[in-house]
């Protein structure tokens, strides 16, 4: 490890689930504070791109760094890499049997072995963080998607990771929910956070992101800074997805451009 070690740094990656090769060898880095959205449309391997990045999936070749550690080095200590990563998901997953206070205290508890005193203090300081320090003693049933998420965020943070991993967080929400979400993660960037983040939405990414990835078919078709990649893309590719994504109304103008929208894959 050196003091100039990327934060993320991916190389070669590439991914197959039997015939099937999802990830045909994926290039970049993210470096320490930076935030990099990864956009592209359903089915281009965004989710795995991330799964791989924590070791969900196990990359079929290339190599995937985190802070200079090598995940993708066999004798890695997995579990302690692990550990430096928050991941967001879109389904929220939290135990519903669970207060929020409990469910942002139970992997501190058993993970990072803090007693009851201090796992307490750190979940209501990063429930109060995301808003929602009133609802410590609510169980998620009780709660609006937007503030499920949220608790799901501050259960990432109460870990103290070291890079934020987000695949598309607020796809699951009402359209009034979205922004309370992504006001917590502005939140976040402007603290610093390294944040790795699958989204469909533009405008965020084009406010916060540092770069934008496009990915379409395993492939990175281009990457740059996100006022230049969404506001004027170089591939025809990236501006069919683009024009379907800020304008749903126009899907079908463009034949026989992309790959098909509908049809979400498993874990899209
Ligand atoms: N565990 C899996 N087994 C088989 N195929 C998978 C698996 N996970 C994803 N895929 C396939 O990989 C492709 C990319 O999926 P995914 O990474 O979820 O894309 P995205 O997140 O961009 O929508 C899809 O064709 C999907 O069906
Ligand atoms: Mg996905």
């Amino acid at each position: 490890m050196t003091a100039m070690a990327h934060a993320v740094e991916i190389k070669d990656l590439h991914k197959s689930f039997g015939e099937l090769e999802v990830l045909k060898g994926i290039d970049f880095t993210v470096d320490q504070g930076q935030v990099v959205c990864v956009i592209g449309p359903s089915g281009s391997g965004k989710s795995t791109l991330l799964r791989c990045v924590n070791l969900l999936e196990q990359p079929t070749k290339g190599t995937v760094r985190v802070g200079g550690v090598e995940l993708t080095d066999p004798d890695v200590d997995i579990d302690a890499a692990r550990r430096r990563l928050g991941m967001v998901f879109q389904s929220f997953n939290l135990f519903p049997h669970m207060t929020a206070l409990q469910n942002v205290m139970i992997a501190q508890r058993r993970v990072l072995k803090r007693g009851s005193g201090e796992a307490e203090r750190v979940a209501r300081a990063n429930l109060e963080k995301v808003g929602v320090a009133d609802k410590c003693d609510v169980y998620p049933a009780q709660l609006s998607g937007g503030q499920q998420q949220r608790v799901a965020i501050a259960r990432a943070l109460a870990m103290d990771p070291d890079l934020m991993l987000f695949d598309e967080p607020t796809s699951a929400l009402d359209p009034e929910l979205v922004g309370d979400v992504l006001s917590v993660m502005r939140d976040l960037a402007r603290d610093g956070m390294t944040m790795l983040v699958v989204t469909h939405e533009m405008g965020f990414a084009r406010e916060v992101a540092d770069r934008v990835v496009f990915m379409d078919g395993g492939v990175i078709v281009e990457e740059g800074p996100a006022d230049q990649v969404i506001g004027d893309p170089r591939h025809a590719r990236t501006r069919t997805f683009l024009s379907r994504v800020l304008d749903p109304t126009h899907a079908g103008d463009e034949p026989g451009a992309g790959s098909a929208p509908a049809d979400a894959g498993p874990g899209s």
